[in-house]
Formats: C-alpha cells, structure tokens, sequence
C-alpha cells in the first residue's frame, strides 16, 4: 500500500565559536575536570557570545540542512523551532528564522517541551508533512542554556552548553513497510507532577524575570533510564521494529552514564549510540540534531540506517522516534 513518509532529506548543526573547558569553570566554581568527567562524562561546552541570539544559532543551522538537501529558503514551507531560550517572549524563534534565511510566507511556530523539544517538534512536523500540508520543513533544535545558568551552582552550571542542529524534511513515497524511508513511529510522554525535579525559577506571568535552570540531578537520573526505555520500546512497538534492528541509536545528550544505561537496558550495542556529550554537554532540545549532524558528517551514518532517538527532560517530557534516514 502506498503511503506518503515524512523523509529527512539534510542535516546540518552550528556550535558558537567560544569553547568552555571543565578547567575554565573551576575557576570560579567549586569543582574539577575529573569529578564532571566522571559523573557526567563532559569535557567541554560551546557557548554563546553576548550578542548571539538563539535564532543566529537556529538560522546557521538551518542554512546548512537546507544545502546538505539540496533546497533553498524559498522552498520553506514550514518551520518549527524546539527551544526553551527564544530571543523574546513573542515572537516565536521560528518565524525570525524565517525573515532571516527570506523564506516565503508560510507556517512557522516554536514547540516548547525543553529537551524533549526536537522529538515533539519531530511528531508535529511529521503531522504537516506526511498529510501533505507542507512539501519543504524545516524542524530545528536550538538553545542557549547557558543564559539560564546560575553559575553559583554547581550542581547544574557545568552540565550545559548552546547550539543548534536542523533537519530538512521531505514528503517521499513508501510502500507502508518498515523498509519504507522517513518517519515510522513515535512514543511521546509527560508527567507534570514532576515538574519540581527540573525547572527554571522564573517566567512572564509569575516573577517577571528570565530565571535561573534548578534541577534535583539525581532524581531526573533516576527517572530517566527507566521511562526512556519504556518509550523506546513503545516507539519500536509503533514503527513495527525490534530495537535490535536498530542502525545508530542518538540519544538526547544528557550525561553518558544515561546514555550508556538505556543503551544497556534496552540492549543496545554501545558502539551503534552516538555520542557527543564529551564535547558539546547537554544542549537541550539542540542535542540529538547536533548529534544527528556529528554521525552523518563523520560518515558513521547514512541513508537507508534505521535510527532511534530519545530524549527527556522539563515538564517532566520525555520520547523516542525511529526513522529510516
Ligand atoms: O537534560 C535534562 C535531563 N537532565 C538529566 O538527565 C540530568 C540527570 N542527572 C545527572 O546527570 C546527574 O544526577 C548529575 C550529573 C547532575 C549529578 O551526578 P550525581 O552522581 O547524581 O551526583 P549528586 O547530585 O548525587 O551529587 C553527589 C555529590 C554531592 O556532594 P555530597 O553531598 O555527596 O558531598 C554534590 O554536592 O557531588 C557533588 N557535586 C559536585 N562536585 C563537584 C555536584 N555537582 C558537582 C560538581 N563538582 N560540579
């Protein structure tokens, strides 16, 4: 039975120039390269100049899918934008996106579910694209936590880092089987009774103010391994393969001992997840584009591969997604 997927069709990222080192930090916080590097297996982040908004990091990205596709702005009939640090309250990223890359009037909007953000921001877009309400998507992953950051805090200030990662995507033709490329199946999760264990303090309509990220990091541990897995079964349940089957696992990049614990737990192969906690810390809702971009460009990922993504964070939220590249 024919069918209409929703294709990746490029992938493209963007790191600000600035690179914070472990040792940079324990400068003026209270820690050490050796204790981050072994608890959270973080070694450096990027970092955002002053003057560098969200949508700058979101815009360049978005840029590079778009050639590695093979298409240009105006082409861009959608646009969706996973974030939790917009440049204003209003607009949303996604529409400045779109008066910067001069893309047509079209449909543009944010998807706000913090590092869960680009797996929803993924499920919308392919809503548009596989009901043929949008022929060129853009869907983008891009943060900059460190604005967010109280750097007094040690227990969150050295996890996090910006960037930006994009992906175009495509209407294509499949036959309705798991051979077929595109979007096959998500599990999409959240549980605001948790929304304690990770917030930020502030926000238009109670304090007025930004506000500062406050986490209890080892209670989010605790609940990740176990409710990433159940999604990443559900979400293979839904597209109708094993995890097994599973090419390249990329997942949201929180801390490698999460990564390597659902990786073991659903029993995943440690060398098919790809990982870029070392170098880019948690990035948010940016992490798996980032990572996606990380293992296309290395060559470790390519067309035809089945790949599994997952990420949790915020809310709580929490998700997983396969698709055949
Ligand atoms: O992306 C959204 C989802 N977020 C996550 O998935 C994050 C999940 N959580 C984690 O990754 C980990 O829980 C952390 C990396 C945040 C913390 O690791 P942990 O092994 O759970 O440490 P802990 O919070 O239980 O703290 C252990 C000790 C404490 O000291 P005491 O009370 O035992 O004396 C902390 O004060 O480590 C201390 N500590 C630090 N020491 C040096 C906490 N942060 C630091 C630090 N440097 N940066």
């Amino acid at each position: 039975m024919s069918v209409i997927r929703s294709v990746v069709t490029g992938v493209g990222a963007y790191l600000p120039p600035k690179v914070v080192t472990n040792e940079d930090l324990a400068k003026f916080v209270d820690t050490s390269d050796e204790w981050i590097v072994e608890r959270t297996g973080i070694r450096q982040r990027h970092q955002a100049a002053d003057d560098q908004p969200v949508s700058d990091l979101a815009f360049e990205a978005a840029k590079e899918a778009l050639e590695a596709a093979g298409k240009t702005a105006a082409d861009v009939d959608l646009i969706i934008v996973a974030t939790t640090t917009a440049d204003l309250t209003f607009p949303a990223v996604a529409t400045i996106v779109q008066r910067k890359l001069g893309a047509p009037v079209g449909i543009a909007f944010d998807v706000q579910a913090v590092c869960s953000g680009f797996v929803y921001a993924l499920s919308v877009a392919d809503g548009f694209v596989a009901r043929g309400h949008a022929k060129c998507a853009l869907v983008i992953g891009a943060e900059t936590m460190t604005r967010l950051m109280d750097w007094s805090d040690r227990g969150t200030c050295v996890l996090f880092g910006d960037g930006a990662g994009a992906i175009v995507l495509e209407p294509g033709e499949g036959q309705g089987t798991t051979d077929d490329q595109g979007m096959l199946g998500f599990a999409l999760r959240a549980d605001g009774t948790k929304q304690d264990l990770l917030y930020v303090d502030g926000g238009v309509s109670t304090t007025g103010t930004v506000g500062k990220l406050r986490m209890l990091g080892n209670q989010v541990f605790k609940h990740a391994v176990v409710n990433i897995s159940e999604a990443i079964h559900s979400a293979a349940a839904n597209a109708g393969v094993e995890v097994a089957d599973v090419d390249w696992f990329i997942p949201h990049q929180a801390n490698q001992r999460i990564l390597a614990g659902v990786a073991h737990r659903c029993g995943i192969d440690e060398e098919k997840v790809i990982s870029t906690v070392a170098i880019h810390a948690n990035t948010s809702a940016a992490s798996i584009p980032l990572a996606f971009a990380h293992g296309v460009k290395d060559g470790r990922i390519k067309k035809g591969d089945l790949l599994l993504l997952e990420a949790m964070g915020g809310g709580l939220t929490w998700g997983a997604c396969v698709l055949r590249l």
